[in-house]
């Protein structure tokens, strides 16, 4: 029997549509932990509903600390963030947090029950969702993330892609409008990469996603901006981003050594 491969039809993100999900907009934010300098500097996006915005930039630029204000974790020392018509406030937050998903960068930070099933229970139950309605998502979520039969085993006695899996797995299951993926191709192999990104381009809702995992975050979004010095440098579609090789490689991030590698061994032509 052959075995079926991946399809590997997949070409960019199509054009969005919007009505799914909600807007996000960033306006002036500026942000420092403590008395440090500044890591977010009156930085400036509108997210529109529906949307896969990606967010590209060096190690250390401030991804993971954007993302922790879109559902109100961190508080910007200036600026506002509203979804939709809701600014983010200490007043909003218990809203927010029903519209905005936030999958973390390190899973553990995401589990804490002693089962994967509690898990990915947790946050549908927390909306109020009936026993029967939440195993539903539960089912849903974990088998769109390969994990049927892992309903009882401990998240801290997996692997840490496996876990990862599971953390996303807690954020699909409540089904927000918005979701925000910081590095959710880290860890993962590279058919979950690949399924990933299909789950990510169907997934009705606003998207924003950090990622190093660059080429799979240009595939999959709709636009992109690169993060360098607290702010956007460029926004712009996957292809003008991809090609703005000056941009890339003066914030580190030039990925064409992938094509070098893959001509090298002979899976491209040269
Ligand atoms: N809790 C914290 N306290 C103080 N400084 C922090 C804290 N978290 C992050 N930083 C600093 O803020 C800056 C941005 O960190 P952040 O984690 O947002 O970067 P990143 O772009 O997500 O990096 P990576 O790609 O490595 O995940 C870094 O200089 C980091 O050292
Ligand atoms: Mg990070």
């Amino acid at each position: 029997m052959t075995q079926k491969g991946p399809d590997t039809t997949m070409t960019l993100a199509p054009p969005f549509t919007t009505g799914r999900g909600c807007a996000v907009e960033i306006q002036n934010l500026s942000f420092a932990y403590h008395s440090t300098s500044p890591v977010l500097e009156n930085l400036s996006v509108r997210i529109e509903p529906g949307e896969c915005f990606g967010i590209l930039g060096p190690s250390g630029a401030g991804k993971s600390t954007l993302l922790l204000h879109l559902n109100g974790l961190l508080q910007g020392t200036a600026g506002t963030i509203h979804i939709d018509d809701t600014a983010i406030n200490t007043d909003t937050l218990p809203l927010i947090r029903k519209k905005v998903g936030l999958v973390f960068q390190n899973p553990e930070d995401q589990l804490f029950h002693p089962t994967v099933e509690e898990d990915v229970a947790f946050g549908p139950r927390n909306m109020g969702l009936s026993r029967a309605e939440a195993a539903a998502r539960v089912r849903q979520a974990l088998a769109a993330m390969k994990l049927e039969g892992f309903e009882q085993k401990s998240a801290h006695h997996l692997s840490f892609g496996e876990k990862k899996r599971v953390a996303l797995a807690t954020v699909l299951s409540m089904e927000p409008e918005v979701v925000a993926f910081d590095e959710p191709f880290s860890n993962l192999d590279p058919a979950m990469v690949y399924q990933l990104m299909g789950i990510i381009r169907e997934l009705p809702a606003t998207i924003v996603l950090v990622s190093q995992s660059i080429l799979p975050a240009l595939a999959c979004c709709q636009r992109v901006g690169i993060l360098a010095g607290g702010s956007l440098r460029r926004v712009g579609t996957p292809q003008e981003i991809a090609r703005d090789r000056n941009l890339l490689t003066e914030c580190g991030l030039d990925f064409r050594y992938y094509c070098d590698i893959c001509r090298e061994i002979g899976c491209l032509a040269p």
